[in-house]
């Protein structure tokens, strides 16, 4: 009914509103007395460590959180981290041992690839995190230690809120580690935790560029293609975005990492066709931001309609800009916490408009329980 959904048309877009409230639950009672904590562990400090190496393995968008958290978790805790498919890793012959971490990311807590990928781990001795959305599933069950998000129950068949909570789940296990090696302070870790309490406000600001956002949707919603460029922890994030368009909207989209455009991708630009541009601050990134800003101009000069995601109070890519959505400045790390929303909203109002079930798309399941 109009009244579960929150007075909207679809639970996506109520699920899309309660990002700030899905960030905020996550990190509540993850910090107390100077220490992250997580909700369950099965191992010691020490084994916390001893760890040597990190994977992430997960599915879907919980896989981009993942893509998104290794930029985090490397340069935190300066330990190597994989970021990989778990039904990829669960038929390879990774090198895995005690001392390695696998970090299990799932919204259901019950995908089959994932939930393999974890035994499949385990038989090998490393040790398994899980980062989960569902209390009890059989993904933190198994595993030696777990960080629950709270974005409560996602309806939508594509994921929101759930995303941005992991995204910030697999931060605080990047925190968690840095703390038990010391590669940071107690009072570094403090700082970048109060850096994550602050996103829930940044992510309401975002929320106010939706009606922007949706019109923009309605007037290419009957594109053939659109392309999605990023770099740094933007790339992940155009990945995201590309996945919520194919699934939602049946479009062609993919994301490509920005650096890569001239091996390939900018053969595929041609009049009108629009591309996705996720900037980096040109503050916190001002390399890679002029590397973006001429990206853009050179794309623009080939036709293509340049929808550009970037930092309030940026001017420099206002030229390249034909449309132009702008994000509060937040730290680089957790850019993708705001830059994401504009792509949810974008993709949901591409498909509305092409008239299909925006919570139920097509051939897809909330939860693929089987391979
Ligand atoms: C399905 C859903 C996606 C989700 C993926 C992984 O494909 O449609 O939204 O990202 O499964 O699900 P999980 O529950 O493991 O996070």
């Amino acid at each position: 009914s109009a009244a579960e959904k929150g007075g909207h048309e679809y639970f996506m877009l109520k699920e899309i509103e309660e990002q700030p409230e899905a960030l905020a639950n996550t990190l509540r009672g993850h910090f107390e007395s100077g220490r992250i904590i997580l909700d369950e562990q099965r191992i010691s400090d020490q084994d916390l460590r001893d760890v040597d190496k990190v994977f992430v393995v997960a599915c879907g968008s919980a896989y981009h959180s993942g893509l998104v958290a290794k930029y985090a978790i490397e340069h935190w805790t300066r330990l190597p981290v994989e970021v990989e498919l778990a039904s990829e890793f669960r038929y390879r012959d990774p090198v895995l041992d005690r001392d390695t971490l696998v970090v299990a990311v799932s919204q259901s807590g019950e995908t089959a690839d994932t939930l393999e990928a974890v035994r499949h781990a385990r038989e090998q001795k490393a040790r398994v995190l899980a980062v989960c959305n569902t209390n009890g599933a059989q993904i933190p069950r198994e595993s030696d230690a777990v960080l629950y998000t709270h974005a409560g129950p996602e309806i939508g068949v594509a994921s929101t809120k759930a995303f941005l909570a992991q995204i910030a789940a697999n931060y605080l296990v990047g925190l968690a580690l840095a703390q038990a090696r010391g590669t940071k302070y107690p009072d570094e870790v403090a700082r970048e935790f109060a850096e994550l309490e602050a996103m829930p406000a940044a992510v309401q600001k975002v929320l106010s560029t939706v009606d922007q956002v949706r019109d923009l949707g309605r007037r290419i919603a009957d594109s053939k293609a659109v392309l999605f460029l990023g770099r740094h922890v933007g790339f992940p994030v155009a990945l995201e975005g590309a996945l919520k368009l194919k699934e939602l909207a049946y479009m062609h989209a993919e994301g490509f990492a920005a650096g890569e455009l001239k091996h390939g991708p900018i053969a595929l630009i041609e009049d009108g066709l629009p591309v996705v541009v996720v900037m980096p601050s040109p503050k916190g990134r001002a390399v890679l931001h002029s590397k973006l800003v001429s990206n853009i101009s050179e794309i623009q000069a080939r036709g293509a309609r340049t929808i550009v995601i970037a930092e309030e109070g940026d001017e420099t890519v206002r030229p390249f800009a034909d449309e132009l959505i702008e994000v509060p400045a937040v730290p680089t790390l957790l850019q993708p916490l705001v830059s994401t929303v504009p792509l949810q909203v974008l993709a949901a109002e591409i498909a509305r408009t092409r008239g299909y079930d925006v919570d139920k798309p097509r051939n897809l399941a909330k939860s693929v329980t089987v391979e």
